[in-house]
């Protein structure tokens, strides 16, 4: 078993509502269509919601679980007139213990988890038409607006990404190889591409929503930090405007047909 990591995105809650793009309604259609509408789905590190609440508006109801307290507080106030959304405090140790569930979506998580435990106990646990979603940057990895800029910052004050234990940059497997080994080895890989646009608050507020620069880890360095990327952003980009292309990969996988 590899150990979870815990208290990771301590502080960081609010910029992630406001701040970290969602995965953009094409990708969520896709979702809706291949769960159907009246499915009840897990989405398992569920964050405030990002997946959660527009997918709730196309499934009979979804149970949003994440470790995080503080995210899944922004996920109930943003959902506050969200009938079917069913709020829990978990995570993937403990998939045992939800309601029943037909299709299970994870949306930038499944790289936190223990990923083939993950995958053996929902062969025990999903139906036998039960589908396995991720959702996120997939292996096109996730570079941001005004990265260069903070970069320099982040080196600054010595902030380095953290890598999750059983991620790809731990072990060299991306996501799409782990399943392919797994009993959801049919899988569909479509790609969603938007260009977005980012201000200057949008940039750091995007910067602070990341766990390995959450407000908590900088502690009494965060005013320093904010100020410091203001003015190297600033510097590199007067404008203050950003545009930057995201892909959005939705990969399903099925159980190979028999
Ligand atoms: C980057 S956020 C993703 C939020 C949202 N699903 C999205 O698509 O943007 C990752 C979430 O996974 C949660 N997480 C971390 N380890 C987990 C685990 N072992 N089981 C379930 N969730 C976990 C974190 O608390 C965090 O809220």
């Amino acid at each position: 078993m590899v150990p979870l990591m815990k208290d990771l995105f301590g502080g960081a809650a609010p910029y992630y509502a406001r701040y970290r793009p969602d995965h953009g309604d094409q990708a969520i259609d896709h979702l809706a269509t291949t769960f159907g509408r009246g499915s009840s789905v897990l989405d398992l590190g569920c964050g405030p919601g990002t997946v959660a609440i527009p997918l709730a508006r196309h499934v009979r109801e979804v149970t949003a679980v994440d470790p995080d307290e503080e995210m899944l507080a922004e996920g109930r106030q943003l959902a506050a007139n969200v009938p079917n959304i069913r709020w829990l405090r978990g995570d993937s140790t403990m998939l045992r213990t939800f309601p029943p569930f037909d299709h299970v979506v994870m949306g930038r998580s499944f790289h936190w988890m223990d990923r083939r435990t993950v995958l053996a106990e929902l062969d025990e646990l999903l139906p036998p038409d039960g589908v396995v979603a991720l959702i996120g940057p997939g292996r096109h990895g996730a570079e941001e607006p005004g990265e260069s800029a903070m970069q320099r910052v982040r080196e600054e004050f010595a902030m380095g990404p953290m890598t999750a234990t059983n991620s790809f940059q731990a072990t060299g497997e991306h996501h799409q190889d782990v399943l392919a080994t797994s009993p959801f080895s049919d899988l569909d890989s479509t790609l969603y591409e938007r260009r977005l646009t980012y201000d200057l608050d949008a940039v750091i507020g995007l910067q602070l929503s990341y766990s390995y620069t959450a407000p908590a880890r900088l502690g009494d360095r965060l005013e320093a930090f904010v100020q410091a990327a203001r003015s190297a952003l600033l510097a590199s980009n007067p404008s203050g405007r950003w545009e930057h292309v995201t892909v959005t990969e939705v990969l399903i996988a099925r159980r190979a047909p028999a």
